[in-house]
């Protein structure tokens, strides 16, 4: 039998969590020490890390690859750089590709791609209704027993509309161990709906996405979770209103979680004066209010995570008349930058809370083992390093992406993810990745 021989790194001088400095000691994919003076070993490499923060890879239970069907808007490779540069060891890819992803084949290929690129666990999301139609129920049990061992079902672009098929796919996961994320929207309330419904949209002259659409849905989903004893999870909570209704729904004992994106916690619907399309998105931007209600929601634990909704769109998508244009927005490379400026420093997490909402509760959601742990000695170096002091200025063509579309383009955001590693090994190394 040949064993190959051991490698040990030591990242020097970082602070767990913000908490005080450390050396941590990496072999063969796993925290072996954490202590002072370990790298004075005579190692193989030693990671200078001083002043950066240490956390636990970030987990994104949502985020749109575009791989199959629209790769000139990004692939599993190119988002797996996005990812790795953001920070995160694993991603859970949408199912609204083309072929839509309801089925064993389509969500072993993301799989198997994602593990032969190796930036980040790609972990395909099953479609709950076949061809995302909203009518038939796709074959969870298939796709959750493939290789690709889907645990996360999602028709998200579309909401899950029809009670009867909502109620029998929530039966099936309970059966599978698995959850259904939720892109809740009354297809009934937002017929063309174009922004959110208020007074600017009045004055824009654009037809209104009311908050009560979202509120509906998942009022009414956890209800059906509740009475079936299933999972449910709320994609993207876009209002005050449906924090309200979480609370309520937690509170009455319902298995139900839920995340926010960073550009409901920073942008609101402000940005639309201009009209212009990188802004749209859906759910689309809420009110200053909204806004304000989801990070208090995101800090007391009524939203449990920060999840992406990372979104390329061609330049022909976005830079069109708004009616015309694709709503979403890249995410992946800006979600910690975005988490900082709206969380950290106005002191609603610590670096602890941080960890909470980038890693271990969207592990913990997805069932992931091995991503969402602790920082000690037994667990998988599976961890991001952030720089706290740092700023930068984003730039579209800059980022990994293929696509262009942030809507921070030009914005100075605190923050930075210095380098990320994956089960031991370097996936992003100063605005790099290595693989
Ligand atoms: O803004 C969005 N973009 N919201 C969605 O639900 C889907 C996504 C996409 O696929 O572009
Ligand atoms: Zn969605």
């Amino acid at each position: 039998m040949s064993t190959s021989p051991s490698t040990t790194t030591v990242i020097k001088g970082v602070r767990p969590y913000g908490e005080d400095a450390v050396d941590i000691e990496v072999t063969d994919g796993v925290i072996t020490a954490i202590g002072q003076g370990l790298a004075n070993k005579d190692t193989a490499e030693t990671i200078d890390a001083a002043g950066l923060v240490a956390l636990p890879g970030f987990v994104d239970l949502h985020t749109h690859l575009r791989e199959p069907g629209r790769e000139d808007t990004e692939t599993i490779e190119t988002g797996s750089r996005a990812a790795a540069l953001g920070g995160y060891t694993a991603v859970f890819a949408m199912a609204n590709t083309d072929p839509v992803a309801d089925n064993a084949v389509v969500v072993e290929h993301v799989w198997r791609r994602g593990q032969e690129i190796g930036l980040v666990d790609v972990h395909p999301v099953g479609a709950v209704t076949v061809g995302l139609k909203g009518e038939k129920l796709a074959e969870l049990g298939t796709m959750a027993r493939s290789s690709a061992r889907v645990r996360l079902f999602s028709d998200d672009g579309l909401c899950v509309a029809d009670p009867l098929i909502m109620r029998r796919a929530l039966e099936y996961t309970k059966a599978l161990d698995a959850v259904i994320a939720q892109h809740a929207e009354e297809p009934r309330l937002t017929v063309g709906a174009q922004a959110h419904e208020g007074d600017l949209a009045a004055r824009l002259g654009l037809a209104g996405w009311p908050s009560v659409a979202e509120e509906a849905i998942v009022a009414r989903d956890c209800l059906l979770a509740k009475h079936v004893g299933a999972r449910l999870h709320v994609c993207h909570v876009s209002t005050e209103g449906t924090a309200e209704v979480l609370r309520w729904a937690k509170a009455r004992g319902t298995r139900v979680s839920a995340e926010v994106t960073p550009h409901h916690l920073l942008l609101d619907d402000e940005r639309l004066s201009t009209y212009d399309p990188v802004n749209k998105v859906n759910p689309p931007l809420r009110t200053t209010t909204d806004a304000k209600a989801l990070r208090q929601a995101l800090a007391d634990g009524t939203l449990d995570c920060v999840a992406t909704d990372h979104a390329p769109h061609a330049a022909q998508d976005k830079d069109c008349e708004w009616s015309a244009a694709r709503p979403g927005m890249l995410g992946l490379q800006t979600a910690l930058s975005i988490v900082v400026a709206t969380m950290v420093e106005p002191g609603l997490l610590d670096w602890r809370g941080v960890a909470r909402v980038m890693s271990e509760r969207p592990a913990e959601i997805a069932g992931l083992p091995d991503q969402g742990r602790p920082i000690a000695v037994g667990e998988p170096a599976t961890i991001t390093l952030v720089d706290p002091a740092a700023r930068w200025t984003v730039r579209g063509a800059e980022l990994a992406s293929i696509a262009t579309n942030t809507p921070y383009e030009g914005m100075e955001l605190p923050g930075a993810v210095v380098a990320t590693f994956l089960r031991g090994k370097l996936t992003a190394r100063d605005g790099k990745a290595t693989a």
